[in-house]
């Protein structure tokens, strides 16, 4: 017999859902709202959508390996050379080259509970221990007790910024203090899968990458604002020696032509990210007012999606179950470690009247 890990044997394998397309004919629903994926609802980049048709019929040839063009439009846009980007199919697959890239022996990954789950699961998978301190009160990072915790085999802290699900953010102050007290030899991977809709709610949140530290490694992605988490597009910026040893456990040929194309169209389409962004700045606004009314108890994002605090996990659940059955689809935190929360992503105009209106008579 074939013998499997013990980590590998311990983790247990992604479960979708029932698609929405059969739970809207089981539950007769005449009208919804999915916002249970943090995912853009406006639609696509309209820019990228053009790229890919246009590079349809390059679909016979590899990929460029380098994905040349992408990484120089990224790096003119954060004001570096091509040398401090690196691509991959979503920022989820850089983070997984990262284990390959940095880790070894009995290096371990500092972070927080309550965060990205798939930290927690490739981490796992690549068989490095995650240490897992609490989050702070209101949900936060706690800075002090993840620098506490370094030991020696700290490798790498991970930090999402927002985070994902709490919605919650270091500020550019707290950045700087970090990066002053946390040791060279510790990778800070700062992942800011929200940047965009981020930098818009507050000047106080941080660019990582903006202080050029050789021990940071940033990470984004085309899969929210951008609106194309289908196509599979995600990036790490950082010091060249850091992003050359991501290449090079990276897949030879990722992303693919389309994905490639799509960045590009994508990365040129300021429009559609201002539209999106703008949307979710009134979306947040217009969640809070309508949660406040509801007597819950939400934590202010900087992302595209709120967490509500129902207290316990039953109560959690049942408001999960209780929405869906009149057509709001979110997501119970469960798998995230944190039972009695339920998070709600901004959707487009007509999803968040529909979410407001059926809160208000929940
Ligand atoms: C914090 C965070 N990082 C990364 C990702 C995944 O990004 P990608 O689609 O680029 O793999 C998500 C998606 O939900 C996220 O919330």
């Amino acid at each position: 017999m074939i013998s499997i890990p013990q980590n590998i044997q311990e983790l247990v394998s992604y479960k979708p859902g029932k698609p929405v397309a059969q739970l809207v004919e089981e539950l007769q629903l005449k009208e919804w709202a999915v916002l249970w994926n943090n995912e853009n609802n406006l639609g696509p980049s309209p820019k990228a959508l053009q790229q890919i048709e246009a590079a349809l019929s390059n679909s016979h040839l590899y990929p460029d390996p380098s994905a040349t063009q992408l990484c120089e439009l990224i790096a003119a846009q954060n004001n570096c050379s091509a040398d401090c980007v690196t691509v991959d199919n979503g920022s989820e697959s850089v983070f997984d080259c990262m284990f390959r890239a940095f880790f070894e022996g009995d290096d371990e990954l500092l972070t927080c509970d309550g965060t990205f789950v798939a930290v927690y699961i490739w981490a796992k998978a690549n068989g490095v221990p995650c240490k897992r301190i609490p989050l702070a009160r209101g949900y936060q990072f706690d800075l002090d007790r993840l620098v506490e915790s370094i030991t020696p085999q700290t490798k790498a802290i991970y930090i999402a910024n927002p985070n994902n699900p709490t919605g919650a953010i270091i500020t550019k102050a707290q950045f700087e203090q970090l990066v002053e007290v946390v040791p060279d030899h510790v990778l800070i991977i700062m992942d800011e899968a929200y940047y965009e809709y981020a930098k818009v709610i507050s000047d106080e949140y941080p660019d990582s990458f903006t202080l050029r530290k050789p021990n940071v490694i940033t990470l984004r992605t085309f899969s929210k604002a951008y609106g194309i988490a289908g196509i599979r597009v995600g990036y790490a910026l950082g010091d060249p020696r850091l992003i050359e040893a991501i290449r090079k456990v990276r897949m030879t040929f990722a992303p693919s032509n389309l994905a490639q194309a799509a960045g590009i169209g994508a990365i040129m389409d300021a429009e559609h990210v201002n539209k999106t962004v703008t949307l979710n700045k009134t979306a947040l606004q217009q969640f809070y007012v309508a949660l406040h009314d509801a007597e819950l108890n939400y934590i202010p994002s900087y992302g595209n999606f709120v967490m509500v605090d129902l207290k316990t996990e039953d109560a959690a659940k049942a408001f999960t179950d209780d929405m869906m059955q009149k057509g709001i689809f979110i997501r119970h935190l469960r798998a995230f470690g944190l039972p009695h929360c339920v998070r709600i992503s901004t959707g487009t105009e007509a999803e968040n009247d529909l979410f407001a209106k059926v809160l208000a008579i929940t």
